[in-house]
């Protein structure tokens, strides 16, 4: 009688890291696929009191790095852009001279750490709506690139309510790490499956081998067993 060894290899899951490394590859992706990127912060509005004096926030950042960086601030004034000033930057750290086209305008930003940040003193109702930070990098083609920051210009300052916010942001990053996790978990959950899979067939294999010897003459077991097929 013929003994057949067969050797299982059961089928070799992924490591349960791989899910967060792709994961982790296709947000470093979308990061640098974006040259220049004008930003005017996370909250991109201010409520001000007519007379005060505001920064209007924007920097830069390029994955490429910047060579004359064409960039100016514009102010939407009933749908006409308005320059309210304008630069080139040399390059990164340099400080530009800036043209000013709008009275009590000051450009603060210094380019500091990307910095392109401008002043508006003594503010009036007039002063309030749409300012448009843009920008262009002649070393990705002219690209065109901008944010927008919003001035709201009061009488009286009101609680300004953050809730909606703070509420949508943890949502965000709640289902981010919730999608994280079950990626996680399934992965473990296969290779476990697997695993006992592996051991199944480990006892099916030993439990037949011993059903044949005991059919066999005694003696010659060692004689009649051929040795097992490795791989
Ligand atoms: C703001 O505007 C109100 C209404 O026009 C005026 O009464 C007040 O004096 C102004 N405040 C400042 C600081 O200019
Ligand atoms: C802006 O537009 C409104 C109507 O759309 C008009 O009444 C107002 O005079 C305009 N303001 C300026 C500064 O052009
Ligand atoms: C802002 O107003 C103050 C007081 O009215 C004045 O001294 C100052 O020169 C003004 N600043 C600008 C930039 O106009
Ligand atoms: C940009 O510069 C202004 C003025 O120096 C400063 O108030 C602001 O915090 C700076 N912004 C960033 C993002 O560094
Ligand atoms: C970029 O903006 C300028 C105006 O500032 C416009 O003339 C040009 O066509 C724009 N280029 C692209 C590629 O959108």
């Amino acid at each position: 009688m013929e003994v057949q060894w067969v050797v299982v290899q059961p089928p070799r899951p992924g490591p349960p890291h791989a899910a967060m490394a792709l994961t982790l590859s296709i947000l470093m992706g979308v990061w640098c696929t974006q040259a220049l990127e004008m930003s005017v912060g996370k909250i991109p509005f201010l409520e001000a009191v007519n007379g005060s004096t505001v920064i209007l926030p924007c920097t830069y950042s390029s994955c490429i790095g910047i060579k004359n960086l064409y960039f100016n601030w514009q102010f939407n004034d009933n749908g006409t852009m308005q320059r309210v000033c304008e630069s080139v930057i040399a390059s990164e750290g340099v400080v530009p001279d800036v043209h000013i086209f709008r009275e009590r305008v000051e450009f603060v930003g210094k380019n500091r750490d990307n910095n392109i940040s401008i002043l508006l003193s003594n503010i009036t109702f007039e002063d309030g709506g749409q300012y448009t930070c843009f920008g262009r990098n002649p070393k990705e083609k002219d690209r065109n690139h901008s944010a927008v920051f919003n001035l709201i210009v009061v009488d009286e300052l009101r609680v300004v309510d953050n809730t909606l916010t703070i509420i949508i942001a943890s949502a965000v990053g709640g289902a981010i790490a919730f999608l994280m996790g079950f990626m996680l978990l399934k992965n473990l959950t296969l290779f476990v499956l697997a695993k006992m899979e592996e051991k199944n067939k480990e006892c099916l294999v030993t439990s037949s081998g011993i059903d044949n010897t005991e059919n066999g003459v005694p003696g010659s077991k060692a004689d009649s067993k051929p040795t097992p097929k490795k791989k």
